[in-house]
Order: C-alpha cells, then sequence, then structure tokens
C-alpha cells in the first residue's frame, strides 16, 4: 500500500548526528511545515542505516541520499 504523504527517513545515528544530522532534521521540519510541502511528506528519524560512512543519510521515498543536504531533500522530493 503506498503512503499518502512522501515519506523522508533521515538517520539519527551516532555517526549521521556528528556530520550535522540534528540541525538537516529542523531545517527538513522548517521545510515540510511550510508551503508548499505541508501536509504533503511525513518526516520520519530513524536508527542507523549501516551506510555512516556516506553521513548524513536520508531516503525520500525510495531513494537513498548520500551525504546530503536539506536542498538535495528538496530537488529528490520535486522529482519523486
Ligand atoms: S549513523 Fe547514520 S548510517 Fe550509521
Amino acid at each position: 500500500m503506498k503512503h499518502p504523504r512522501k515519506l523522508i527517513f533521515v538517520c539519527n545515528g551516532s555517526d549521521c548526528k556528528k556530520e550535522g544530522a540534528k540541525k538537516l532534521s529542523k531545517e527538513l521540519k522548517n521545510l515540510t511545515d511550510q508551503r508548499p510541502l505541508k501536509g504533503s511528506c511525513k518526516l520520519i528519524k530513524t536508527k542507523c542505516m549501516d551506510m555512516c560512512k556516506t553521513a548524513p543519510n536520508v531516503i525520500v521515498g525510495e531513494v537513498f541520499c548520500k551525504s546530503t543536504t536539506a536542498e538535495k531533500v528538496l530537488e529528490q522530493l520535486k522529482k519523486s
């Protein structure tokens, strides 16, 4: 079953936190709370995804984004 909202999984494991996952989570939270994304995305914090070398890691829908930033996540959201 497809989720009605786009899912964004943000790794909050220790390595990703060291590389700025907390700041990234906050930025994404702010972006997804504002138009035009409001109500269309769901932000989910996860444990380590076992890809620590490419921290911070985010999964947007079915796409794995390595060493990512809020801008890259936004681009991916537009594509999907
Ligand atoms: S801490 Fe994020 S992938 Fe391991």
